[in-house]
């Protein structure tokens, strides 16, 4: 056998080791797979249902009475979760988009039993905030000013690897968390967590378990670690959302810290299953979140510079 059909051969083995050791954690800790009940899948499954729901109420033609086994699951979600202050903020979301539906079918005159006996469950409630569920026009059209800074401010970040010491104020840190907080994901789950890390010697073990910022890594005093939360999948075939849905925050994330005057560099967390593991085991976090990649802030030294990182033409397909 020629070494080359060797290294085909091992690099398969690795990659099905990968795949295994991938599905297995999967099995484990998505929510696809739990037994009795779990409170982040339950947050899932409300998120996905209420959601389900408002799109419902958003689509050209909304049928009267649609989606009445989301609303059933949505409500026996929302009352297994009833005791569990976690997730509070959900059920709120759930209040607040079953509101929707009722005044939606109110405003055409129309009621079964189902829309009756949600309507009556919220009669007289004064808790149920109309603004958390349900549908809003769309903003107004942006002018060409804000669309020309917009496009300078993405077209211009580059990934930093030469920080100065002056600590980033991790109140912007927050706020662009906040910002990326706000990207899509599948049925609006939200599965995204992210470790901040500003304390030196936990920024060290972390970058040990990171393969590319050597040459850096002394300048790095804040590291975000982007965790997928794959309890909140909760379907067999949502195997890669995990990664799809953090690996849109993470670039939402990169550029509202770009626009906060903080540079950054993403760091690929491509490791074996058994760095991953150690990412999470030193945060000390739950097994349920995987770690997706990290992100190197800071501000840029006096003396840095950036790659310029041609980007080629985009391939695309017109039909
Ligand atoms: C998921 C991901 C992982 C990355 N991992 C690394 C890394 O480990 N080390 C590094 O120096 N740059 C890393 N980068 C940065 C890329 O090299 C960089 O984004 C790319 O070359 C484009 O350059 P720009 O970010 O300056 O526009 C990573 C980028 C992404 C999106």
């Amino acid at each position: 056998m020629s070494s080359f059909r060797k290294w085909r051969v091992t690099r398969l083995v690795l990659c099905w080791i990968k795949a295994f050791h991938w599905t297995r954690h999967y099995m484990r800790q998505s929510g696809a797979f739990v037994r009795g009940y779990n409170q982040t899948a339950s947050r899932a499954w409300i998120l996905r249902e209420a959601h389900t729901v408002e799109k419902g109420l958003s689509l050209p033609a909304v049928r009267h009475f649609f989606g009445r086994a989301k609303i059933d699951h949505l409500r026996s979600e929302m009352a297994a979760s009833a005791g569990t202050p976690g997730n509070a903020p959900a059920i709120a979301v759930g209040q607040s988009v079953l509101g929707s539906y009722v005044a939606w079918h109110a405003r055409e005159g129309v009621s079964d039993p189902l829309t009756q006996e949600v309507a009556d469950s919220l009669a007289g409630r004064t808790d149920v905030d109309p603004d958390l569920g349900g549908t809003i026009a769309p903003r107004p059209a942006v002018g060409a000013n804000e669309q020309a800074i917009y496009d300078r401010l993405v077209s211009t970040r580059r990934s930093v690897r030469n920080f100065s010491p002056e600590p980033v104020d991790p109140a912007l840190i927050d706020e662009a968390i906040a910002l990326a907080n706000l990207s899509p994901s599948v049925c609006n789950r939200q599965p995204w967590a992210v470790a901040v890390v500003q304390e030196p010697d936990m920024v060290r073990r972390m970058l040990n378990l990171q393969a590319g910022n050597k040459g850096f890594d002394q300048t790095i005093g804040t590291l975000l670690v982007v965790l997928a939360d794959t309890t909140a999948f909760v379907e067999e075939y949502e195997l890669f959302e995990p990664f799809v849905d953090a690996g849109i925050f993470s670039g939402a994330l990169v550029n509202a810290l770009n626009v906060r005057n903080i540079g950054s560099c993403c760091l690929n967390l491509c490791v074996s299953h058994k760095m991953a593991r150690k990412v999470i085991r030193g945060l000390g976090v739950e097994e349920r979140f995987f770690p997706v990649m990290m992100i190197a802030c800071g501000h840029a030294a006096e003396d840095c510079v950036v790659p310029i990182s041609k980007r080629l033409d985009v391939q695309t397909f017109r039909f």
